[in-house]
């Protein structure tokens, strides 16, 4: 993990960070890296939507930082938040809402798991252009109710000057057996469309996000890694380094909106900001081939 040399020992010591998210994905790589790197660290055991549980975490705990890697994202997908509604205000609004402002109240820094899933490419970004979003534009993709939801309280959480918002995209980890990770899922899928996105190797930013705390970094920041990758690049590199006889098949964007309920958003997120903070931030394909390819090869190099 890039990042965890880090900081002093006493540093480390000097942190304690509180963590929503325990049973979840990031929630729980984020408990790993913190007893890795020697950092005090407690999961939240209150619900995001219950105020009064929170208070109660923090006052038990007294963090230095809080981290909210909870939320709903729906199972198996997104979709599942189309007819959950209330549920998906819930935990990614009332709940995310109401931790920033007990933070706020209590003058701590929250470190929130948000999505860059709020962007469409358009005619001012179009694929292939290396024209991405910025941290500063107003999203335009609210097709899904995730997607709504969470764009909507990006814009409120932009009155709190005691957050930190990270814009994650199709997150991919180390772990090929993970179902959660964006390779393993186009792996299984039937039939996959081709489009470029930016994307957030989580191996090498999510030390970056514990960084980003000790630096008490606030504000919206695109979490992706600089630059784009299709969905064949990747399957092209799991054909080289992981399986040389995988095969896949590619759909339009037309025949996979058959297949699911909500559109899924595609685009490209500047990253001049956070490679400006960490200039040695890869890029997503060199990111991809030095912590999820190279490390997991199963292929014989020639
Ligand atoms: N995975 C992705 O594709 C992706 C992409 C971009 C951004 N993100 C964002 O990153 C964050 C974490 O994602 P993830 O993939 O790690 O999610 P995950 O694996 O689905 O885990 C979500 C976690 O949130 C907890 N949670 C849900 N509702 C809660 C509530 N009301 N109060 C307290 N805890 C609650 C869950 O605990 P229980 O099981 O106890 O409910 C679980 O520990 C989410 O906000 C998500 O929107 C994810």
């Amino acid at each position: 993990m890039g990042y965890s040399a880090n900081g002093s020992a006493a540093e480390a010591k000097r942190l304690k960070f509180l963590i929503y998210g325990r049973t979840g994905w990031i929630g729980g790589l984020l408990g790993k890296l913190c007893e890795a790197q020697g950092i005090d660290y407690v999961y939240g055991s209150g619900r995001l939507e219950n105020r009064v549980s929170l208070e109660s975490d923090i006052s038990n705990f007294n963090p230095t930082h809080v981290f909210n890697a909870a939320g709903v994202t729906g199972r198996p997908n997104v979709d599942w938040c189309e007819t959950h509604k209330v549920e998906t205000i819930r935990a990614n609004v009332v709940g995310t809402l109401t931790l920033a402002d007990v933070c706020r109240e209590k003058g701590l820094i929250l470190i929130n798991f948000a999505t860059g899933c709020i962007f469409e490419y358009d005619s001012g970004h179009p694929i292939g252009s290396g024209i991405g979003f910025k941290e500063e534009d107003i999203p335009n993709f609210i097709g899904s109710f995730y997607s709504k939801t969470k764009a909507a309280v990006e814009d409120l959480l932009k009155n709190y000057d005691n957050v930190c918002t990270l814009r994650v995209r199709m997150p991919i980890s180390s772990d090929l057996a993970n179902p959660r990770n964006f390779i393993t899922k186009i792996t299984r899928y039937e039939k996959v469309v081709n489009i470029p996105n930016s994307m957030t190797i989580l191996d090498e930013l999510l030390p970056i996000s514990i960084e980003m705390a000790k630096r008490n970094l606030t504000g919206i920041w695109n979490f992706t890694n600089p630059g784009v990758v299709s969905h064949n690049e990747i399957l092209e590199m799991y054909k080289e380094y992981i399986d040389r006889n995988f095969t896949w098949k590619n759909f339009s964007l037309d025949e996979q909106a058959k297949v699911i309920v909500a559109p899924r958003s595609n685009n490209e997120l500047d990253t001049t900001k956070i490679n400006k903070e960490f200039p040695e931030l890869l890029p997503i394909k060199e990111s991809l081939l030095k912590y999820v390819f190279k490390p997991n090869q199963k292929t014989s190099v020639a």
